[in-house]
């Protein structure tokens, strides 16, 4: 896989960091990566891998995706570092769950989870499209050295099709009501994303990492980090056309909306 210029949210830990350790270890590392976070307390991992970076020349930047001047920002940061190069690869990834269930579920726990895991990763996509422009016209003229993409990181727990009554891996999950109900409605909105952008060469997928011990998937989870983030790193150059605004597990196979 090569990509030249990345940018990764939610990277302090978890998934987002471990996107973070692989990228750089890459055989051809990016020039450029952009790692957010939102607390400063919060990045010594980061740190480490920045001040370890060699090929790489890793960007720390603060950013909320509630807060819509954080993106503001973050984009005019990045824009001034890429250049002509642009944006070849914008993992959204920052999320966060919450327990909590019908009829217990609140006006406030649904909003919160619409703002960070829908509206955040919408925004952030919308602020970068200019910068994703750049890089995908270069990729036409055979500049580029790979795809542009927009992997945004959903979730299983976001498809309708999958919870049914009998299927009781997820039933066990009902009480993540917000949670679920922000995940399906990043997967709508990155389909039209995804087609509204279809012309511009900009490939947008849903992928799942599956169940992923982290803060939000626990020890119970079934794979470590490093597998799930080392299989959704196999299937990025594997995307093709054919996957524009489609929902995938990390092995690429299809998840039903
Ligand atoms: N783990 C799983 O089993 C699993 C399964 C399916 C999907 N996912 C998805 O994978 C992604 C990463 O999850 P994870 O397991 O790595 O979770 P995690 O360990 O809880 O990490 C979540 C990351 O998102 C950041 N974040 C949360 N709210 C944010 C906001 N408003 N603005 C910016 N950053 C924010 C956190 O930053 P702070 O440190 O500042 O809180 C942290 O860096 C999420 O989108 C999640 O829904 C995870």
């Amino acid at each position: 896989m090569e990509v030249e210029t990345v940018l990764v949210t939610g990277a302090n830990r978890g998934i987002g960091l471990e996107f973070v350790k692989q990228l750089v270890q890459l055989t051809k590392p990016p020039l450029y990566l952009f790692a957010t976070y939102r607390d400063e307390t919060k990045i010594q991992a980061l740190k480490e891998i920045k001040d370890a970076s060699k090929e790489t020349e890793i960007h720390l930047i603060k950013l909320d995706v509630s807060k819509t001047e954080e993106i503001e920002n973050a984009r005019k940061i990045v824009a001034e570092v890429v250049g002509d190069r642009g944006l070849n690869l914008l993992i959204n990834n920052a999320g966060a769950a919450r327990w909590l269930g019908f009829p217990d579920i609140t006006e406030e726990d649904l909003v919160f989870h619409f703002k960070t895991n829908t509206v955040g990763p919408v925004i952030v996509f919308k602020e970068m499209l200019p910068l994703l422009q750049i890089s995908a016209k270069h990729k036409s003229t055979g500049v580029d050295v790979s795809k542009t993409i927009v992997l945004n990181i959903s979730s299983t727990a976001g498809s309708i099709a999958v919870l049914t009554d009998t299927n009781p891996l997820w039933r066990e999950y009902l009480s993540v009501m917000g949670y679920r109900i922000s995940k399906t409605a990043l997967n709508m909105a990155m389909r039209v994303a995804a087609l509204s952008v279809k012309d511009h060469g900009i490939l947008v997928v849903n992928m799942c990492p599956g169940w992923v011990k982290t803060d939000m998937g626990t020890d119970r989870a079934m794979i470590e980090v490093s597998e799930s983030v080392s299989d959704m790193m196999k299937m990025l150059p594997q995307l093709n056309v054919t996957h524009q605004g489609a929902f995938l597990d990390r092995h690429g196979n299809t998840i039903p909306y």
